[in-house]
């Protein structure tokens, strides 16, 4: 913790009272109450209390980014020299969560092939979205927790690392985020913009690329949320160093045709041996592209590293570096269960939200922090939006290991698609909606 943010004590009453009656925090106010939180000195009421206020009353820029600093603050800043990771730019990619997002395991390993060095600190999923980390722990021998040394050297010999945040990494964000989770205020746009920001700032990354989710899968359900808070963090970025750009992103609808863990790992290598669904290798390709550009790589085409199995090279040593055997067949759930179209004509709706509740039930996701989650549970689609389907025939497969999930699932999924008349045309926003940057 630096001196500067430890100047001066504040009443966290008369913090809370300024937030609350519309005004704005001062410099030494945020220091002060992001630090002493940190530490306990302020009680998780009396945050909640501020947190709520801020929620309701907004943060003007700068209170967010002094906020941002405060929680950078709270822990380690790392530093990535260049010429500590063999002279590669580094890029990193985060995305707001959402169903089906298995991207960042095609992703890393391809900007990595391009010649960039992808420091990636992951978490866990917790609700209908799955975490990036649970997704590879599907792998045998895998294993989330690398050393700072192994994480440089990691960089450097294969160019990606995809790892849990130490807890040293913006401890003022980890308590914060567990308070607005069961405080209704997970939702303020300065709290989730700081959130994300102060955890990639900190991890040391030199550009960064954020997939910011929109619709019923997602945090932000409209575009004109997404979009404010993209701005947000793009700025956010800027005031701190780190070359960032936005792409808001569809989440109406699932990406690609699984959602749980090994199925999703499944997925991801299909995409890395140069097939896979094509939305799924249309969105690694456009944040790739991002990635590579705000590193200052624009001539490099990521296309040609899944063609050519160079992408797949780095995930195999990046998997085996992390003692995960790339070669072993991956986790299957022992019971199946088919679910079919109620009708004939073609699919114009399939819910984001209804899947990820749907593979949840199923056993991938958690409810607490500290659930485990079953490997091959999960939802595999046999149709997205756009598709003829015949009534009668497999729409959705569903994966467990405990049958009795079954029910509760097939649930979820009973409103969660329409089926129109055979002529019918979705009407399908595209995948990337906007480039904000
Ligand atoms: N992800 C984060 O890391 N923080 C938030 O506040 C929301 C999503």
């Amino acid at each position: 913790m630096s001196e500067a943010f430890e100047s001066r004590a504040f009443d966290a009453v008369d913090v809370i009272r300024t937030k609350r009656d519309g005004g704005q925090l001062s410099d030494p106010q945020i220091d002060w109450v992001v630090a002493a939180y940190t530490r306990g000195e302020v009680a998780d009421e009396q945050m909640s209390a501020l947190a709520m206020a801020i929620l309701l009353n907004g943060m003007t820029h700068p209170e967010i980014s002094r906020w941002t600093e405060a929680m950078i603050a709270s822990g380690i800043r790392m530093q990535i020299p260049r010429d500590a990771v063999g002279g590669r730019p580094t890029a990193d990619k985060h995305s707001t969560g959402g169903v089906g997002d298995k991207i960042t395991l095609p992703l890393s390993p391809l900007v990595a092939a391009c010649g960039a060095a992808v420091p990636q600190l992951s978490g866990r999923g917790l609700g209908h979205t799955g975490g990036t980390l649970d997704k590879l722990e599907s792998i045998p021998g895998w294993r989330a927790t690398v050393t700072g040394d192994e994480f440089m050297a990691q960089l450097r010999d294969v160019g990606a690392v995809i790892c849990a945040a130490s807890d040293d990494l913006a401890p003022a964000d980890k308590k914060l985020y567990g308070l607005r989770d069961v405080t209704g205020t997970v939702e303020a746009i300065p709290l989730i913009a700081s959130s994300i920001m102060s955890k990639k700032i900190a991890e040391g990354t030199g550009a960064l690329v954020l997939d910011v989710k929109v619709g019923s899968g997602a945090f932000m359900k409209d575009v004109d949320r997404a979009r404010e808070l993209a701005q947000t963090m793009v700025a956010l970025g800027g005031d701190h160093g780190v070359r960032t750009v936005a792409l808001l992103t569809d989440m109406e609808t699932p990406l690609g045709l699984t959602a749980g863990n090994a199925l999703e790992v499944r997925e991801s290598l299909e995409v890395l041996e140069g097939g896979g669904p094509d939305d799924v290798v249309e969105l690694t390709l456009a944040l790739a592209r991002e990635m590579l550009t705000a590193a200052g790589m624009e001539g490099v085409d990521p296309a040609d590293k899944l063609k050519d199995g160079s992408a797949m090279d780095v995930w195999r040593r990046m998997i085996a570096a992390q003692e995960g055997d790339p070669d072993a067949p991956l986790p299957e759930a022992r019971e199946t269960h088919v679910l079919p179209a109620p009708a004939d004509g073609v699919l114009v709706r399939l819910d984001a939200y209804a899947v990820g509740v749907a593979a949840w039930r199923l056993g991938a996701g958690r409810a607490r922090k500290e659930d485990p989650v079953q490997a091959g549970a999960g939802v595999v689609m046999h149709a997205k939006p756009g598709a003829t389907v015949r009534g009668g025939e497999p729409l959705f497969t569903l994966h467990t290991d405990t049958p009795e999930r079954f029910d509760r699932a097939a649930a979820a999924l009973a409103e969660a698609v329409t089926i129109a008349p055979g002529d019918s045309r979705p009407d399908l926003r595209p995948l990337v909606i906007e480039r904000v940057g």
